[in-house]
């Protein structure tokens, strides 16, 4: 990787430009495999995906795919899902499924019989002695794929020299452990294959600018204006808040005093949110917004408002188990709304439920890709609802109408770049730096595509 000196490029606080082959060139997309998908630290399930010992997912990215082994009830272990005699996968993949999953005591590879351990040793190799002995522990074990976990999943890196997750993510944890991301559950999880490359999908959710035209809905509920940070690596977005609202500790709320009635507009704006987008709250914070007209005297100011749904929020969901982390006003603040961590997952996260969205490439072509997203709560113990990931068309049937709102912008972007009058993204600088972030550090590990200062 070079070295970028340019410090404005690095605070990206700069107008910039770059090239479309990131988004469209197939050598791109081919070259990504061996200098970005094999070097990183990537988002590969959840640790409740596995709960027993000999419970294994896989995660399959472009030509890897990956077994993840609960090995023991405190340890996770990562392999390459292929067979050391010839190669065969010793996992298949359902057709049509996302990914292969189960529970084994032992891999047995259905092509000659060869078997494994948890630890991944080979345990039986029929007539090994054809042979004569040179037949190793080394040559015979399954290869192992670095795994690390935080925030309640499972990370893996390709690379076998690569750095530890924790200094990868920095500053994530530190900024995200607070809300104990580790103990929500899915309440949904779908994906799908979408007509766009996996840059195009991450971008459609990485910024806030999109809001005001994409969701034209919500600029009734105040108009906020977004802001987006580079930490190295990883990025970050939130909402600028008027000073009278320290005390907002669910992410992404945009009520303002501006608003006629903020009781009334709060339970409009949760009860779009829920039956609009099934993101972003929960059933508890909607009951208790559609409570406020009933709890408080017209007249109470947006920052009581708010104070008063969230303290009741909390208490109704603490009589049913379920507690709410505590995490400083101004650490949420600082927080913003999302994380996005290089390159392609984004954790939008709050302090009792989080919308999770990934991308990853579909094989080698520069124009589709995989999409997921995941909305995760905080539930009762007895109360976590069992699901699965559901393959959708990118249809508002299929996701609800906010998402779908998302999703029309990104077949035509990835057409529109394609375009021989289109000269190059050009994001914006304040509210799209996210974007800026992703393609600074992109350029460092695929050797190309460094983005470019737009000078006057
Ligand atoms: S390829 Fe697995 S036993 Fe032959
Ligand atoms: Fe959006």
């Amino acid at each position: 990787m070079n070295n970028n000196s340019n410090p404005d490029l690095e605070m990206l606080s700069v107008p910039i430009s770059y090239s479309v082959d990131a988004y469209i060139s197939e050598d791109y997309a081919r070259a990504e495999r061996d200098k970005l998908w094999r070097k990183v630290w990537l988002q590969a399930g959840r640790e409740e995906d596995i709960p027993h010992v000999g419970d294994f997912i896989t995660f399959e990215i472009k030509d890897d795919s990956v077994i993840l082994l609960r090995t023991a009830e405190d340890q996770i272990s990562a392999y390459h899902n292929a067979c050391p005699h010839r190669g065969r996968r010793l996992v298949d993949v359902p057709t049509g499924a996302r990914n292969a999953k189960g529970h084994r005591k032992q891999f047995v590879c259905g092509f000659h019989g060869w078997r494994f351990d948890k630890d991944g040793n080979n345990t039986h190799i029929p007539h090994v002695e054809d042979w004569q002995g040179v037949l190793t522990p080394e040559c015979t074990s399954l290869s192992k794929v670095n795994v690390g976990t935080w925030g309640g999943w499972i990370w893996i890196n390709l690379d076998p020299d690569c750095e530890p997750l924790e200094r990868y993510l920095d500053p994530v944890p530190e900024m995200l452990t607070p809300f104990e991301l580790q103990n929500m559950r899915y309440r949904w999880r779908k994906w799908g294959v979408f007509n766009c490359n996996w840059k195009v999908a991450m971008e459609a959710f990485n910024e806030t600018y999109h809001v005001q035209t994409t969701h034209p809905e919500f600029n009734q509920y105040g108009a906020f204006r977004g802001w987006a940070k580079s930490h190295g690596l990883h990025s970050n977005i939130g909402y600028e808040r008027p000073k009278d609202m320290d005390a907002n500790q669910a992410a992404k709320l945009r009520i303002s005093d501006s608003a006629a009635d903020p009781r009334i507009a709060t339970a409009e704006m949760q009860n779009y949110t829920w039956t609009k987008a099934n993101t972003n709250t929960t059933e508890t914070l909607v009951k208790a917004a559609n409570r406020l007209v009933d709890e408080l005297p017209e007249g109470t100011p947006g920052d009581k408002v708010l104070q008063h749904w969230l303290a009741s929020a909390r208490a109704d969901d603490a009589t049913r188990g379920v507690i709410w982390p505590s995490v400083d006003p101004e650490h949420v603040g600082k927080s913003g709304t999302a994380w996005q961590v290089f390159p392609n997952f984004q954790i939008g996260h709050a302090v009792n439920n989080m919308l999770c969205y990934s991308a990853r490439p579909y094989g080698d072509d520069p124009n589709k890709c995989i999409f997921e997203a995941a909305v995760y709560e905080l539930f009762p113990k007895d109360g976590v609802p069992k699901t699965e990931w559901e393959f959708c068309p990118p249809t508002e049937e299929a996701w609800c109408y906010v998402l779908s709102q998302d999703f029309s912008n990104m077949e035509a972007v990835q057409q529109g770049m394609k375009s021989a009058g289109f000269r190059g993204p050009q994001p914006n600088p304040y509210m799209e730096r996210s974007t800026a972030n992703l393609h600074n550090n992109l350029a460092k590990y695929m050797g190309t595509g460094k983005p470019q200062i737009i000078k006057k």
